[in-house]
C-alpha cells in the first residue's frame, strides 16, 4: 500500500522515480496530464480521462508514446501493484528531453509517467457545510496560447490562485477572466444556481471539459433541471442562490462564502444536495 510510480513502463518507488532536469515538462511545463480517482478500488471514467489526455496532447503537438489502450493497462497494473483501498492517479505525458531551447523539435521523445497514491478524499464536513472560495482575476494560459480545453502541465495560474485562496483561509479560487466573467475554478468547473436554473460556462470559453461537469450535466437532464450554458459575470454569480464546483477528486462542493460574503443561505443548497445525491447514485450503476 502507498505511492508507486511508473516511468516509461517501469515501476519505481517514489524515492527512485526521477526525470531528467532537461525534460521539457520540468523546464517549460511542456506536458499534459490527467488526475483520476478510484471508487471501491475501480478507476472512475478511465477511458474518458485518457481520451482527454490524448486530445490535450494533440492540441500541443505532443504524441502520446503508446496507444491509450496500453496506457490504460499500465495504469491498471500500477494501481493493482500499489494495492491501496482508494487511489489518486496522475498520468503525465511530457514532450521529453533534449538540447535546451524552446523549439519543440529539440525534444527527443515523449515520456510517460504514472503516479498512484492513496486517495485523500475531502472531509465529510466539506460536503455537509460547504467551503469558502475567493476570486482571482486572470486569463487561463491554455486560452492565451489558443489551446483552450487542454490540460497543460503549466498550472502556475492555478498555483498562484490557490496561494491567494489559502491566504484568505479558502479552499478554492474562481478564475475571473478579462471580461469579468467567472470561467472555472483553479482546479474545478463552476456552476451557479438561480431560481432553480443552473448556469455554467460553455466549453468555447476555453475551460477544461470537466468529466465531473459532464456527469452533473447528465444528471440535470435526467432530473429536468434547466441549464444555461454561459459564463456568468462575477456580479451575477455573487447573487446566485447557490454556487458549486465539480472535479474528479472533490466530486461536487458547495461554495457558501465567496470573497468573504455569504452565498445564498450560507449552507449547501437544495439543488446542490439533489445533484450530489444523483451523481453519487450514478456511480453505483
Ligand atoms: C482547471 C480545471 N478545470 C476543471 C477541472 C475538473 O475536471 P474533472 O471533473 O475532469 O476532474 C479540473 C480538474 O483538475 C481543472 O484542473
Amino acid at each position: 500500500m502507498g505511492t508507486l510510480v511508473m516511468i516509461g513502463g517501469e515501476i519505481r518507488s517514489p524515492d527512485t522515480a526521477t526525470i531528467s532536469v532537461f525534460d521539457r515538462g520540468f523546464l517549460y511545463g511542456d506536458s499534459v496530464f490527467e488526475t483520476i480517482r478510484t471508487y471501491g478500488g475501480e478507476l472512475f471514467a478511465l477511458t474518458e480521462h485518457l481520451e482527454r489526455l490524448e486530445s490535450s496532447a494533440d492540441k500541443v503537438f505532443i504524441s502520446v508514446p503508446i496507444p491509450i489502450a496500453r496506457l490504460a493497462d499500465e495504469v491498471r497494473h500500477l494501481l493493482a501493484e500499489a494495492a491501496n483501498d482508494e487511489s489518486y492517479v496522475r498520468v503525465v505525458i511530457t514532450r521529453g528531453g533534449g538540447a535546451m531551447g524552446l523549439d519543440p523539435n529539440l525534444a527527443e521523445s515523449p515520456e510517460r509517467v504514472i503516479i498512484v497514491s492513496p486517495l485523500v478524499a475531502p472531509p465529510a464536513a466539506y460536503y455537509q457545510d460547504g467551503i469558502t472560495a475567493v476570486t482571482f482575476k486572470s486569463q487561463r494560459p491554455a486560452e492565451v496560447a489558443g489551446v483552450g480545453g487542454a490540460k497543460l502541465g503549466n498550472y502556475l495560474l492555478s498555483v498562484l490562485a490557490m496561494k491567494q485562496a489559502k491566504e484568505a483561509g479558502a479552499l478554492e479560487a474562481l478564475i475571473v477572466d478579462g471580461n469579468g466573467s467567472v470561467v472555472e475554478g483553479a482546479s474545478s468547473n463552476v456552476f451557479g444556481v438561480r431560481d432553480g436554473r443552473l448556469i455554467t460556462p460553455e466549453l468555447r470559453t476555453g475551460i477544461l471539459r470537466g468529466i465531473t461537469r459532464q456527469r452533473v450535466l447528465e444528471q440535470c437532464e435526467i432530473l429536468g433541471l434547466p441549464v444555461e450554458m454561459r459564463a456568468p459575470s462575477l456580479d451575477e454569480l455573487r447573487t446566485c442562490d447557490e454556487i458549486f464546483i465539480t472535479s474528479s477528486i472533490r466530486e461536487m462542493l458547495a461554495i457558501v462564502t465567496l470573497d468573504g460574503a455569504r452565498v445564498g443561505s450560507g449552507k449547501p443548497g437544495p439543488v446542490y444536495r439533489q445533484l450530489l445525491a444523483a451523481f453519487r447514485a450514478s456511480l453505483q450503476s
